[in-house]
């Protein structure tokens, strides 16, 4: 039987009690990088690294691993990006992918996941958006606690990534973020927030500055916000190696643990801060108490099933990889319906663009998986296609190949898009910033990424290859990789149809091809905006000291100046078609504090093929007294449709959810007023019916 939380905090003072500095201090640090060489060295991968824990007094350590796409430390499934699930909206896919992932760290000897990494997209120029879920702090919470719940399901510890504010890469090292409080809470962490109700049994600071101090030096955001608002009490680690630059400052702030060695939580730094009164016996105890107990709580839960090495990567596992890839497919333009391809109309079908022979899985810095393999597009189509059709291909650059197949060819597929070097996380072994213009060594060794994505177009090799395909046939189906916002002025209206895939994991080729000859239909839908020109966007300096980040970005700032994106957040096409009616308020009148709007909606698949829909939910706020957005999202919910098929979803909001952060008070606040409810498949005006609610 599971013991009371309140006798973990006992035992773990108990223990604190008879600990001496040095095994206080060996709590408040990982146990340093030999396996991470080890690991590298003699098997291609990480393993799990260590932190505390005393044989001595029976005290537990932690065992982490990374990370988002799935387990960094043993060879086994590789997910799509998490910016790919975000486009699934897809929150039970997304606690299963957990449950996958939470099996596979067990398997690999961790107890600690680094997984769930909930930065909001403020720009998608960010070098790791892939990582993340997309802009929007509702989604991002909802998407986020799936996860942690599947994670945290077979009793590993899952850690939430990077608090706070980290979302440009360049200059993560060094950059200070500056933002007014009420953006703070509203848009930057509410998802942080969610996930720790669900939860979370662990933070990691982020290594940027916010409001001039280091995240992990940040008292306000560790013991303020974290600790004493929220009601945190699970541990905190820093970010790896540069999360931490000051031993006084990060122990008053309240940071718990240093990863993955002890540099600046180091025991004779410690001794000796304490020697000089600048901190107390006081403060270490305050940091190592919930480590202990949160490791002493999560030592002490069941296990409910062996973990074996022979479920790493297991054929389940790899299903869900590829369920996943077909869940999560955004399909952006479709015109004469030229998808799904019809197997027996198509003799020839011409594969081309830079990434289609490419094993194209994502970045290769700290979320890098290695899988047993990553079928690619051109080996994905091949293989579903088999001798019946045949597969003609050219290289990016022989254009004159391209445009020579293109003309014998029934179709064309342009993979085109971007590669683990061109965007992804940044490394600096110091510490740094890159600098502008200069390629960081790590990139130029072609071993990590360069970064930041500026700017979001494709680039020239694409663009030529588009070029040549779409002035020589009108069956140009364009298929793009990449970790978010791809900008496609310029050629959008020249090719016949579009499919955001992402970097979509170890099954992706196979997902495509399923997708591409209908045996699904599409039905992601963009977790982000994609703009038509980039200066709409929020401003973006990747190597900038210093930054103002402001209440509007995404659909928010869009709906707020009445800009046009080329594809809004939330927008996805079918196989088939849903027609939208009979938006019911049920509550009309509801009460500000403990009461719920209840809301339904029906949907019916109007078209030919079975298909999933992401129904979403929105809030109007346009009797406000003050600046609010024009909506934002409160719900959504995806529904299985067959031809004919009629469903009523239904939606419940809490009215706590209506409110605003009061910035004088420092509550949250419900208006009394009239609320505009909007249902429907995308967050644009017209795809949005519209009703009405009174809290008073
Ligand atoms: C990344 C983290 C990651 C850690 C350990 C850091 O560089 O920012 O997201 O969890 O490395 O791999």
């Amino acid at each position: 039987m599971q013991q009371p939380p309140g006798s973990f905090e006992q035992q773990a003072a108990l223990l604190l009690s008879q600990m001496t500095l040095k095994e206080k201090a060996n709590e408040m640090h990982g146990e340093g990088l030999k396996k991470l060489v080890i690991g590298i060295l003699t098997r291609g991968h990480l393993l799990p690294v260590h932190a505390g824990g005393s044989k001595r007094l029976g005290i537990p350590s932690i065992s982490f691993t990374d990370g988002p796409r799935g387990v960094g430390t043993a060879v086994s499934t590789n997910f799509p990006v998490t910016m790919a699930r975000g486009a699934s909206w897809d929150a039970d896919l997304e606690k299963r992918i957990g449950e996958a992932m939470g099996t596979e760290a067990r398997c690999a000897g961790a107890n600690y996941s680094g997984a769930v990494c909930i930065n909001l997209l403020r720009h998608p120029s960010w070098g790791r958006s892939q990582e993340t879920y997309g802009e929007d702090p509702w989604h991002l919470g909802e998407m986020g606690s799936a996860l942690v719940t599947g994670i945290q399901k077979h009793n590993v510890m899952a850690c939430l990534k990077h608090f706070a504010l980290n979302s440009i890469e360049n200059s993560r090292f060094l950059i200070d973020v500056n933002v007014d409080e009420r953006s703070l809470h509203e848009v930057y962490l509410p998802h942080f927030k969610k996930c720790i109700e669900a939860g979370a049994a662990s933070v990691m600071t982020a290594y940027n500055k916010v409001g001039g101090e280091y995240c992990g030096e940040n008292k306000y955001l560790l013991s303020n916000v974290l600790r004493n608002e929220w009601g945190f009490r699970g541990f905190i680690t820093s970010d790896w190696f540069w999360g931490v630059r000051n031993t006084e400052k990060g122990i008053k702030a309240g940071m718990n643990v240093e990863m993955p060695s002890k540099k600046f939580y180091k025991f004779s730094k410690i001794k000796k801060l304490l020697n000089e009164g600048k901190i107390t016996m006081e403060d270490i105890d305050k940091l190592a108490l919930p480590f202990i107990r949160t490791k002493l709580e999560w030592a002490s839960r069941k296990d409910f099933m062996n973990y074996t090495k022979n479920l790493l990567a297991c054929d389940a596992h790899r299903n869900l990889a590829r369920e996943t890839a077909e869940k999560s497919a955004v399909l952006l333009k479709n015109e004469n319906v030229i998808l799904p391809l019809k197997k027996d109309a198509i003799r020839k079908l011409a594969i081309v663009g830079s990434v289609a022979k490419t094993k194209n899985d994502g970045d290769h810095a700290s979320s890098k998986v290695k899988s047993p393999y990553v079928v690619t597009p051109y080996d994905g189509i091949k293989n579903y296609l088999g001798s019946e059709v045949e597969i003609l291909y050219a290289g990016e650059n022989d254009l004159e190949g391209i445009r020579r197949i293109s003309r014998e060819a029934d179709a064309v597929i342009v993979v085109a898009g971007f590669k683990y070097t061109e965007e992804g996380e940044y490394i600096h072994l110091l510490g740094k910033r890159s600098k502008p213009g200069k390629l960081p060594l790590l990139a130029k060794l072609g071993i990590a990424s360069k970064g930041d994505r500026v700017p979001l177009a494709l680039h020239e090799r694409d663009l030529k290859v588009i070029k040549v395909v779409t002035s020589v046939t009108d069956k140009a189906i364009v298929c793009l990789a990449g970790g978010g916002a791809i900008t496609m002025e310029g050629w959008k209206e020249k090719v016949s149809a579009i499919l955001m895939t992402f970097y979509n994991g170890m099954e992706g080729g196979n997902a495509l091809a399923r997708i591409l000859f209908g045996d699904v239909s599409p039905s992601g839908k963009l977790p982000f905006t994609i703009p038509q020109n980039e200066s709409d966007l929020p401003f973006f300096d990747s190597y900038a000291d210093k930054i103002a980040y402001e209440y509007y970005h995404g659909y928010t700032l869009f709906d707020k100046f009445k800009k046009k994106p080329a594809f809004p957040f939330g927008f996805g096409l079918s196989y088939t078609t849903f027609f939208y009616s009979n938006l019911q308020v049920l509550t009309a009148v509801v009460k500000a504090h403990n009461d719920v709007v209840r809301i339904s909606v029906d949907v019916e698949n109007t078209g030919s093929v079975s298909g999933e829909e992401i129904i979403q939910v929105y809030i109007g706020f346009s009797k406000s007294k003050i600046d609010r957005p024009v909506k934002l999202l409160r719900g959504f919910k995806k529904i299985w449709l067959t031809p004919g098929e009629k469903k009523t979803a239904s939606f419940e909001i809490k009215t706590a959810d209506l409110s605003y952060y009061d910035v004088l008070s420092g509550c949250w606040m419900v208006e009394l007023m009239e609320h505009e409810v909007f249902a429907g498949k995308s967050s644009v005006e017209e795809d949005l019916p519209g009703a009405v609610f009174t809290v008073n």
